[in-house]
């Protein structure tokens, strides 16, 4: 007896005929390695909560950069954490400031060999960790707030980045950095928009990363996505692309392949998704305790973030995965 359902087992025999077949093909062409340089320590500092994540200093940071060119990894995406901290987050725009002087470094080292990203936000750089300045009464104040990320992005330009990613979700934000760049003639790099971003608790790691806790016992829920809802992360890409993004995210990634799914259906622009810290924490935690196959998880995430419709991905994985995929 014949019947058609045969043919998928039939295409599953062996591993060549498996790999003959596969839709989808993680690369070390699609991954962006999230890296955070912190000012004044010499030597780096590992992050508990994100086992085989580090806080480098300048050296550090420029070797591991190196190493990550010679990999094959097309793109970093630097955070910076600064000595101090002040209301306003002005480190985010000094041209000394750590992530300014970080970029000059590898811009220096690694010429056009990898993308530098910026990731351009206030909350690493303000005393009170949130994504912005704040009102009298502890509203963070959207139009204050976009005018400084456009001083941070042009900072940023003058020091080598190739792109700069807002990810402060702030109306305007977008707009406001294009114009920014544009009038200092930084026509040519790119805004990475984290246009979908949705207030998790899936970026608990990040914030030890960055020595960020928002003050009161506060959250990122006022200007952040709410989970419950998909249809405004298109509205939210749509808004960032009408502002001039060349490029969107859609973050965290797991929870959110819908709208990953969504996303790549309705934009033709290279669509990003942000696998964060969490997500990872959560690999390496159960890994560690011998309860899944942290490695074999690490890839079948990453490939279901590219099989929802990512082109490139964030991940702290980055470095491990370009090893094995070799
Ligand atoms: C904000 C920012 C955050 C992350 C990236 N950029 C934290 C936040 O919004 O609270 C989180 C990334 C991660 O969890 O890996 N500058």
């Amino acid at each position: 007896m014949s019947y058609p359902q045969r043919r998928m087992r039939r295409l599953r025999t062996t591993s060549a005929m498996r790999r003959l077949v596969a839709e989808t093909r993680l690369s070390v062409d699609d991954l962006v390695a999230p890296l955070f340089v912190r000012e004044g320590i010499d030597e780096p500092q590992p992050i508990v909560s994100l086992p085989g994540v580090v806080q480098h200093t300048r050296e550090s940071l420029r070797k591991e950069v190196r190493e990550l060119v010679g990999l094959g990894i097309p793109a970093v995406i630097l955070f910076g954490v600064p000595a101090t901290k002040d209301a306003e987050g002005s480190q985010a725009w000094d041209p000394d400031g750590i992530v300014q002087v970080a970029l000059k470094d590898l811009r220096d080292d690694v010429g056009d060999e990898i993308v530098l990203m910026a990731d351009l936000c206030l909350d690493e750089y303000t005393d009170h960790g949130h994504c912005g300045l704040l009102t009298d009464t502890g509203e963070v104040d959207n139009d204050p707030t976009i005018e400084r990320y456009g001083w941070a992005g042009v900072a940023q330009a003058e020091a080598g980045a190739d792109v700069c990613a807002p990810s402060g979700m702030m109306d305007g934000q977008v707009m406001a950095i294009r114009d920014a760049l544009d009038e200092e003639g930084h026509e040519a790099v790119s805004i990475l928009a984290y246009a979908a971003k949705y207030a998790s608790a899936l970026y608990g790691p990040f914030r030890d990363a960055v020595d960020v806790s928002i003050a009161d016992g506060g959250d990122r829920k006022a200007y952040q996505q709410d989970y419950r809802n998909g249809r405004e992360a298109l509205e939210e890409i749509r808004a960032d692309l009408a502002e001039g993004a060349d490029m969107v995210m859609v973050k965290p990634a797991l929870a959110y392949l819908d709208l990953i799914a969504r996303a790549r259906a309705e934009v033709d622009v290279p669509l990003a998704a942000y696998h964060v810290s969490g997500e990872y924490s959560m690999i390496k935690a159960a890994a560690a305790n011998g309860w899944i196959d942290g490695d074999a998880v690490a890839l079948e995430h990453l490939t279901a973030i590219k099989r929802a419709g990512a082109d490139l991905i964030l991940t702290y994985l980055a470095r491990e995965v370009a090893e094995a995929l070799g």
